[in-house]
């Protein structure tokens, strides 16, 4: 049997790096789009850079021309479409280019696999995201929760999950929505909280950094380690009929809980005191002021609590996350740890 064609954009980007690996791991060819960047952007490709089955492309997703002649060149049987300006927060600052990239960034691909005459060979999978739950309807959130998306890149992430299903529909395509709760791992992007959070507990144990300053602690996260995740993105598309699902671990912790987590695997005990802009977390042990909280990390309006119910994942495609969180956060912390030692 020939093997399969995958193309992956974003795949520079925290989940882009381990889909690739599962993919080589299954003996696919794998492509994928890079933006041209000022500075080295492949770091998290490194280790498998020479894999003769691997092959990286310039592209954009904002440019149609890129987007449709790599689908033309490559003419792959599974599209991943992960490419986004994937921050919430920045997504306030930058709307519209939020919006080119990933609301317009989806169409494209639909539009080239149905203009290249890929519908019968290409399937499509589209990141989508719990934060199109937002301001959340229901507690837990599934496939039939309604949604209420809360930044431009949950209203931008909404255009593209509503999009891959009006061209399944209309075209028959086959293409899929992983609604993903928050996912994690040591190469997770450092402005994101989780890895802010574990790097700063590596620093600060290293007597590298003094404080860390975050915004809302209240906000409640089902986090997931990442590897788990992609392992779904590939179920989905192995399925005969296009469908959407959620993934999520069902479980949901506030950032101040993963703040002292971490720090306990550094032996740290924080202990947090006061309210609001006043809270901060104390070392238990020699009272230092640790976590103090900055206005400028709040966003202009706020997912407050998300939790995923994966059922339909687990009757469907037999997948449940396997990684817990407290082994994500060792895994996260001593990686940090480690970085440091080396630079
Ligand atoms: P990430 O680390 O921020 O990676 C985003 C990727 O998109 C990077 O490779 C980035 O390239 C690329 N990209 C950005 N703009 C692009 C453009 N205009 N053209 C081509 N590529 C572009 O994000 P992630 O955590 O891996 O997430 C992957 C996808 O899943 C994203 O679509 C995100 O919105 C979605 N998602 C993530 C989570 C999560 O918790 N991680 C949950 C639900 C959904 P550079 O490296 O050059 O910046
Ligand atoms: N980034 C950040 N930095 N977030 C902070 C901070 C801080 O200093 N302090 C508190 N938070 C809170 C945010 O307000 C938010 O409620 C929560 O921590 C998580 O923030 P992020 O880690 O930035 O992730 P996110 O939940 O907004 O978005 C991530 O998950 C989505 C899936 O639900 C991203 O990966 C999105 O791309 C993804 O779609």
């Amino acid at each position: 049997m020939p093997k399969k064609i995958a193309l992956i954009s974003g795949i520079t980007g925290q989940d882009g790096s381990y889909l690739a690996e599962l993919l080589l791991s299954k003996k696919y060819i794998v492509h994928g789009i890079k933006r041209k960047s000022s500075s080295f952007n492949t770091s998290r490709l490194d280790h498998f850079f020479k894999n003769k089955d691997f092959f990286l492309h310039y592209g954009d997703v904002t440019d149609s021309l890129s987007v449709n002649s790599l689908v033309d060149k490559i003419r792959p049987d599974e599209i991943y479409n992960l490419a986004a300006q994937s921050h919430v927060s920045v997504s306030f600052d930058l709307p519209l280019y939020t919006s080119e990239v990933d609301a317009l960034g989806t169409m494209r691909f639909l539009e080239a696999i149905k203009n290249l005459d890929l519908i019968s060979k290409t399937k499509f999978y589209q990141a989508s995201t719990s934060e199109l739950f937002g301001k959340v309807r229901e507690i837990p959130q599934n496939e039939e929760t309604p949604f209420y998306p809360r930044s431009p890149y949950g209203v931008a992430k909404l255009f593209s999950f509503w999009s891959v299903i009006n061209y399944r529909e209309a075209y028959n395509i086959h293409a899929s929505n992983g609604i993903l709760f928050n996912h994690e791992s040591p190469r997770r992007g450092e402005t994101f909280v989780t890895r802010k959070i574990t790097m700063a507990a590596a620093a600060i144990s290293k007597g590298i950094q003094k404080d860390l300053y975050l915004g809302n602690l209240n906000a409640k996260r089902d986090w997931g380690h990442a590897k788990d995740f992609v392992e779904m993105m590939w179920l989905i598309l192995q399925q005969k009929e296009p469908s959407d699902f959620v993934a999520a671990t069902g479980k949901n912790y506030t950032v101040r809980e993963f703040v002292e987590k971490a720090f306990k695997v550094v032996g740290i005990d924080i202990i947090f005191k006061g309210k609001g802009l006043d809270e901060v977390g104390i070392s238990s042990s020699d009272g230092r002021e640790i976590v103090k909280v900055n206005k400028n990390y709040f966003r202009p309006s706020e997912v407050d609590e998300l939790i995923g119910d994966y059922s339909k994942a687990k009757r469907i495609l037999k997948w449940e996350p396997k990684i817990s969180l407290d082994s994500l956060v060792e895994e996260m912390v001593l990686n940090d740890i480690k970085l440091l030692e080396k630079n």
